[in-house]
């Protein structure tokens, strides 16, 4: 059925370009005979019979727009080559959790790793590249849900790289093992530490193994796809830091724009755009899309490097408003991570924004917690 019907769509195509009209003078017009119009549809019957015909959508049926789609999608593909404008998520579903205190209030997502797979809860990460798990542990954070107070329908797990047939170490001298310099031998498996914080030392480290993710896109039919893509992921052996307070037990997947993210990765191989969409719910709970390009119409602003490279993903900040009183300020550059919850300003930019807040806010300063938090106040809500 699908295969005739874009055998029609090819002849009235044909037909369409066969009907250019000669007019007065030196304009030229056309005449333009919508796909699935009764034009079309009897000019198709009186080349092809009336079998033609019953191939016909309903005007404006669920069929009619759902062809309108699936040929748009196809074109769009013909114009970026392969399958480069899927859409990507986890094969567990593109669901983005939230656990509140009891996680440190980061965004997490199941992922499956390895054949057989095995699945892991790792927290979401735009302000890093390396995807981790807890694996062959030496010091790893405590793995059962109950420990932390959440509920799921299982525990957290430990990769080995030894029980995934489909496993393979990065060797030193892979362009993407940047810690190989110290290596004895260029074909040893590559070692990595990765500091996320000096103030905690919230560390992992151990070494870098290349294994499958598996993955689902949304296709031209509401129906998925399962499929695999080679990722380079860290073996984390040895954790340190608030990764023993509750933040990312069961590792991270960072998805910053080095060479060595999930993302970046995914686009190397010309399965998705080099693009994500993160979004969140009112209950801060969301979902991840890979290779998700965003609305047409939706506004944007441009990544800014740092000494001439995209190391992360900074943004300009033109103002601060309080109220109707904006300070101004330029050259101040965000980095846009969702593993941070709160939103850090350059002291000088913080001191003048508490203090027009203090001009405004019609209540008395307390003191809390001193040193830590300078502008308190004690307010009633409602
Ligand atoms: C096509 O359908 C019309 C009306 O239903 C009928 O009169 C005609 O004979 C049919 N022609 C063919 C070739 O089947
Ligand atoms: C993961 O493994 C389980 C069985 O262990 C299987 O049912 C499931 O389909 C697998 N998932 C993927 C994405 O391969
Ligand atoms: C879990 O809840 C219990 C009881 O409320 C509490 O004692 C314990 O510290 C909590 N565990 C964690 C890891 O927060
Ligand atoms: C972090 O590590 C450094 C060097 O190993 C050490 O001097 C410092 O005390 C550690 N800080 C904390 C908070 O553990
Ligand atoms: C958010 O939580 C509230 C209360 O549990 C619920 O009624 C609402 O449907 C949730 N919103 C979403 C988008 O899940």
């Amino acid at each position: 059925m699908e295969c005739d019907r874009v055998v029609v769509l090819v002849v009235v195509v044909v037909l369409l370009c066969c009907q250019l009209e000669a007019s007065v003078g030196l304009t030229f017009s056309s005449k333009l005979i919508h796909r699935f119009s009764d034009e079309a549809k009897s000019l198709s019957i009186s080349r092809k019979g009336n079998a033609s015909g019953d191939l016909w959508p309903k005007r404006y049926s669920f069929e009619y727009f759902q062809l309108l789609l699936g040929n748009d999608l196809k074109r769009q593909r013909m114009k970026l080559g392969s399958q480069k404008n899927q859409l990507l998520f986890p094969s567990q579903g593109s669901q983005a959790l939230f656990f509140g205190n009891e996680l440190d209030w980061l965004h997490y997502t199941w992922i499956d790793i390895g054949t057989p797979n095995v699945s892991f809860l790792v927290a979401l990460d735009a302000g890093s590249d390396l995807l981790w798990v807890p694996c062959d542990c030496i010091q790893c954070a405590p793995l059962s849900a109950s420990y932390y107070n959440i509920s799921l329908d299982r525990d957290l797990s430990e990769y080995s790289p030894s029980l995934s047939s489909t496993s393979r170490h990065l060797s030193c001298d892979h362009q993407l093992c940047e810690w190989g310099s110290n290596c004895k031998n260029p074909k040893d498996p590559c070692p990595y530490i990765f500091n996320y914080d000096d103030f905690e030392n919230t560390t992992s480290a151990g070494f870098l193994v290349e294994d499958e993710l598996h993955l689902a896109s949304v296709g031209d039919h509401t129906a998925r796809k399962m499929l695999q893509a080679s990722v380079v992921l860290g073996c984390g052996r040895k954790q340190g830091g608030s990764f023993f307070d509750g933040a990312a037990p069961d590792g991270v997947m960072g998805l910053g724009p080095g060479d060595i993210s999930v993302p970046s990765l995914l686009a190397k191989a010309g399965l998705i755009q080099n693009c994500f969409s993160l979004c969140f719910d009112e209950n801060d709970s969301g979902r991840i899309l890979f290779g998700d390009i965003g609305h047409a119409s939706q506004q944007s602003t441009p990544f800014l490097p740092i000494q001439g490279t995209y190391v992360a993903y900074f943004v300009g900040v033109e103002s601060y408003c309080v109220g109707n009183s904006c300070l101004k300020r330029s050259g101040f550059k965000a980095l846009v991570d969702s593993g941070s919850s709160f939103t850090y300003l350059p002291s000088e930019v913080y001191n003048e924004l508490v203090s027009e807040f203090d001009k405004q806010v019609n209540a008395k300063r307390i003191s809390f917690q001193e040193g830590l938090w300078d502008y308190c106040y004690n307010a009633r809500l409602g």
